[in-house]
C-alpha cells in the first residue's frame, strides 16, 4: 500500500487527537460550585486541571445563593463539588441532607477548628479557611468629611455615618449573615435587631456578594464597607487603595469557609479528588497567590504575611452549630427580610 505523504500527516494527527480526547475522557469533568473570590476560583480551577487532566467547569456564587442552587437542585443535582464560601450555609446544607458525608485522608493535617467543622456536620462539610469578620473606610473621604474613625461596630449607627455604610444581602452572601450572627452573640437578638434597625438608616446599599462593600469603600464610593478583614486588606495591597481595616472593640465574629461534595454528585470520585487536593498545603498556597488573605487550614499551609492576625483579634466564641443549623439561619433570615430588608 501507498501512503502520501500529506495522508500519512493526516493520519497521525487523527490519531493524536483521538488519543488527546480518549485521554481527557478517561480523567472524566468535574463541576464546581465556588463561592470564593473570581481570581481564587480561576487559578484553583487551572491549577486543578493542571495537576489532573480533569476538565473542570465553575460557577462562582455567593455562600446563600450557591446554597440555595444546591437546595433547588437537590432531585436532579447537577454540581459536585461546593467549594469556599461561609460555614454556616455549608452546615445548614448537611443537616437537610444536601451534601455527602467523606473522611479524607488529608483530616490528619488540618487544625483543630477545621476538623470540628466537620465533626458539626458529621462529616459532610470540612473547613478550608478561616477569616474575621470587620469592617474598613476609605481614609482620603474620612478625611473629606472631617469624620472621627470608628472603632467599634456601636460607631457605625451614628448619625454622622448616614448613607454612608454598605453591607450586603445576608440572604445572597455569607458575610452578611455572619454579621447578623456575630451581633446576636454579641448583643443579644433584640438589641441586635434593633441595632439592624438603627444601622439600615446608614445603609447605602445591600450588595449581592459579601466583599463588595469592601471593594467600593476602597474605590470611595462608600465611606465604610462592612466585610470579612481579609477582603479589606485585598484592595489596600493589589491597587494601593485606601482603605483602613477595622477591628470592632466589642470582638467580632468569623467564619470556618468549607468545602462539601454535593448529594448525588454526577462526578463523585473526582470531587473526592478535588477535595483532597484542595486540603493540600500546595493548593491552600494558591489563595496569597490570588490575594485571598485567609488563614489556611491544612497546618503546613503558611498563613500569609499580609492576612489580618488572628491572634491580634477579639474574637467571640462563634457557635457554628447553632447558627449553621437549617431552624436558627431560617429564622434568623425571615425576620432580617420582615424587619430590615422589606422596608
Ligand atoms: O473570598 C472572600 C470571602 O470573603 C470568603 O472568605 C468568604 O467565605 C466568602 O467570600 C463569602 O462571600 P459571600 O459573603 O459573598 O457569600
Amino acid at each position: 500500500m501507498k501512503l502520501s505523504a500529506r495522508s500519512l500527516v493526516a493520519s497521525i494527527a487523527a490519531l493524536a487527537a483521538l488519543a488527546l480526547s480518549t485521554g481527557a475522557r478517561a480523567e472524566g469533568n468535574l463541576t464546581v460550585y465556588c463561592s470564593v473570590q473570581e481570581e481564587w476560583c480561576q487559578l484553583m480551577v487551572n491549577e486543578f486541571q493542571k495537576a489532573t487532566g480533569i476538565t473542570v467547569a465553575m460557577t462562582r456564587k455567593s455562600s446563600g445563593e450557591t446554597f440555595a442552587q444546591v437546595k433547588a437542585e437537590a432531585a436532579n443535582p447537577k454540581g459536585d463539588i461546593w467549594w469556599g464560601g461561609t460555614g454556616d450555609p455549608h452546615l445548614q446544607a448537611a443537616e437537610e441532607g444536601l451534601t455527602e458525608e467523606y473522611d479524607s485522608p488529608k483530616l490528619a493535617e488540618l487544625h483543630d477548628w477545621a476538623v470540628k467543622q466537620h465533626e458539626t456536620a458529621k462529616k459532610r462539610t470540612v473547613g478550608i479557611y478561616l477569616g474575621a469578620l470587620g469592617y474598613g473606610y476609605n481614609t482620603e473621604l474620612l478625611e473629606q468629611k472631617k469624620l472621627e474613625a470608628p472603632k467599634c461596630w456601636a460607631d457605625l449607627i451614628k448619625p454622622e455615618f448616614k448613607g454612608e455604610v454598605q453591607v450586603a444581602n445576608p440572604n445572597s452572601s455569607g458575610t452578611a449573615y455572619t454579621f447578623i450572627a456575630t451581633l446576636v452573640q454579641i448583643m443579644g437578638e433584640e438589641e441586635a435587631f434593633k441595632y439592624l434597625k438603627a444601622l439600615a438608616e446608614n445603609i447605602n446599599q445591600y450588595t449581592k456578594s459579601g466583599a463588595a462593600p469592601a471593594q467600593a469603600a476602597a474605590r470611595g464610593e462608600t465611606l465604610i464597607g462592612i466585610a470579612f478583614q481579609h477582603d479589606v486588606v485585598t484592595p489596600s495591597i493589589t491597587s494601593n487603595a485606601p482603605i483602613k481595616n477595622v477591628s470592632p472593640c466589642e470582638g467580632t465574629g468569623f467564619e470556618i469557609g468549607s468545602m462539601s461534595i454535593i448529594k448525588g454528585a454526577p462526578n463523585m470520585e473526582n470531587a473526592k479528588k478535588w477535595y483532597d487536593w484542595a486540603l493540600t498545603p500546595d493548593a491552600q498556597k494558591l489563595g496569597a497567590q490570588a490575594n485571598s488573605y485567609q488563614n489556611p487550614s491544612n497546618k503546613a499551609a503558611p498563613i500569609p504575611d499580609q492576612a489580618p492576625k488572628m491572634a491580634d483579634i477579639k474574637l467571640i466564641d462563634y457557635d457554628f452549630a447553632k447558627f449553621g443549623s437549617s431552624a436558627e439561619r431560617k429564622r434568623l433570615l425571615s425576620r432580617w427580610d420582615k424587619e430590615i430588608g422589606a422596608k
